[in-house]
């Protein structure tokens, strides 16, 4: 069933749970599986890349567009965030994907809800710290959005990657029977990993933004020579203080699966996590070590 469908997309667009459920109840009806892929939308290429990774694994891929509130602390970028949905939908079905799911707020949150998903340990820390209550808005909603579509897959990009953690646990501690799948971050010729924040930097910004990738990519050269977590994170804040970045959040190197906290030489798969404020436009990302 579709709610609404902007004149020039070809795919369905669905406002509301009961007709996502119908969508997906008709495709299950005709033998389909099914992926998720969710978005807060002003998609840019590495969206499209996790669309056309649904799409490959699945027969049906719905792509839901909320930028969620409750992930939003009061003074972020709730109100100004970008909300370019016609391009939006258009893109989704150029990268293959078959609905737009894209309720309102009072859908998502009827008046009197009164529940929340608290993820522990890898919510803690790094974006956790910086970012209060975000880990909860971000595991109450993609809750949500999984047992609203029911999807055979979920799909969610590692630049998030601590979000991407706290969505693996989530489901394996709630016993959600999806598959969670991690799509490859998708960068710039310099580096730089898309997101929908980019477009907030100055031309003068956007030339140092790359710097956060960089010392990402010296933290993990330098683990790889012997040299200990820790005094490789810091010799990468200093240098990206130098570079121009306003704050520096954390440069950190974590275990790969469960992001244990690594000082000295990783023993196993790990991840080097940063986050910089470079203006007033926050960066994140991460590199395999
Ligand atoms: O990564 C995002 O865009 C959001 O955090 C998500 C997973 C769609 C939840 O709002």
């Amino acid at each position: 069933m579709t709610d609404a469908a902007p004149a020039a997309v070809s795919r369905p667009v669905l406002a509301t749970v009961a007709s996502l459920r119908d969508q997906v109840a008709g495709w299950r009806r005709a033998g389909r599986s099914v992926a998720l892929v969710p978005t807060m939308g002003a998609l840019h290429d590495g969206h499209l890349s996790l669309v056309r990774l649904a799409a490959a694994r699945c027969d049906r891929v719905v792509v839901s567009i909320f930028v969620n509130p409750t992930q939003f602390g009061p003074t972020e970028d709730f109100a100004r965030y970008p909300r370019p949905f016609a391009a939006d939908c258009a893109a989704v079905a150029s990268a293959g994907g078959h609905a737009v799911y894209a309720p309102p707020v009072e859908e998502m949150y009827p008046a009197g809800m009164a529940t929340t998903v608290t993820v522990g340990g890898v919510s803690e820390g790094l974006c956790g710290a910086t970012r209060p209550g975000h880990f909860q808005g971000v595991a109450t909603v993609v809750s949500k959005l999984l047992l609203q579509a029911l999807p055979d897959i979920a799909v969610f990009g590692e630049k998030d990657y601590q979000q991407l953690q706290v969505i693996r646990r989530l489901v394996r501690d709630l016993d959600v029977p999806v598959e969670i799948v991690g799509g490859p971050t998708v960068r710039e010729a310099d580096g730089l990993a898309l997101s929908s924040r980019n477009r907030y930097l100055a031309p003068d910004e956007r030339a140092v933004a790359p710097r956060l990738h960089a010392e990402l990519c010296g933290v993990a050269a330098a683990l790889a020579e012997g040299t200990p977590a820790a005094a490789a994170c810091t010799e990468a804040v200093a240098a990206l203080h130098a570079a121009g970045f306003a704050r520096v959040d954390y440069v950190e190197v974590r275990a790969a699966d469960g992001l244990a906290p690594i000082t000295g030489t990783p023993d196993g798969p790990a991840r080097v996590l940063g986050a910089a404020v470079l203006g007033q436009t926050r960066l994140i990302d991460s590199v395999p070590v």
